[in-house]
């Protein structure tokens, strides 16, 4: 059978996002690890990758929502095809979430985002301290975000090694 294709344009999203994700929670973490001298620089990065990784993920659920995606490949038990659907709108909403989360803690602590250090973003509140808390959130959900992640790697190995089907030649 013909393999069928994500859109071009969900493709290409897909790996922008993977390949930013590989780069934002590390240097979330990393933060609190390195010394002041450092620090400016690991924040400039994570967070104007982060916010941009956040704008890429926008249109990504808008090239979603406009274009057709394949089903599950053919013989996929419904177990897996419905625990790949939560598990691909639980990225979406966390990959959304997270970054606004990040917004809302640089607000908080009183230092709103400049966008690689050009782009002033509107900041809805000033200094507050919510900060603590909202960051908490933050750092929870990164760790949801790596679970989900490697459940999805599960995933694209379970249709690879065991189903031996087209799952992998449908986003590449
Ligand atoms: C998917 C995107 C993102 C992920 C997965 C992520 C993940 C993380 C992680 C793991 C930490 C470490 C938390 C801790 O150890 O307490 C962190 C810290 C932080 N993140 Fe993010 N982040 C993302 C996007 C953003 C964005 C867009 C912003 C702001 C515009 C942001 C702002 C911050 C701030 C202010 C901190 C605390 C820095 C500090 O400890 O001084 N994050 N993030
Ligand atoms: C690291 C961050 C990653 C994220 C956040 C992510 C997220 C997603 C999401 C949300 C979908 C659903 C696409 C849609 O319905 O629009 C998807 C599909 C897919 N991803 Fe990933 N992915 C990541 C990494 C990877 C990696 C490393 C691989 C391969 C080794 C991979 C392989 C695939 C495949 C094959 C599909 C299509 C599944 C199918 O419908 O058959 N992804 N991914």
């Amino acid at each position: 059978m013909r393999t069928q294709h994500y859109h071009p344009a969900a493709k290409a999203l897909h790996w922008l996002v993977a390949v930013l994700l590989c780069a934002v929670v590390p240097l979330g973490f990393l933060q609190k690890l390195v010394k002041e001298d450092v620090y400016a620089y690991v924040n400039f990065w994570h967070l104007s990758l982060g916010f941009t990784l956040f704008l890429v993920m926008l249109a990504r659920l808008g090239v979603r929502l406009l274009t057709k995606t394949p089903g599950s490949p053919a013989g996929t038990p419904p177990w897996a095809s419905r625990l790949a659907a939560w598990n691909h709108w639980l990225l979406y909403a966390a990959l959304i979430c997270e970054p606004i989360l990040g917004y809302l803690t640089t607000n908080a602590q009183g230092y709103p985002l400049v966008w690689f250090d050009v782009i002033p973003i509107w900041s809805p509140f000033g200094k507050s301290p919510a900060a603590d808390t909202i960051l908490a959130v933050h750092l929870y959900l990164a760790w949801v975000i790596v679970g989900l992640v490697l459940l999805h790697i599960c995933g694209v190995l379970y249709h690879r090694l065991i189903r031996r089907d087209d799952s992998l030649a449908r986003m590449t």
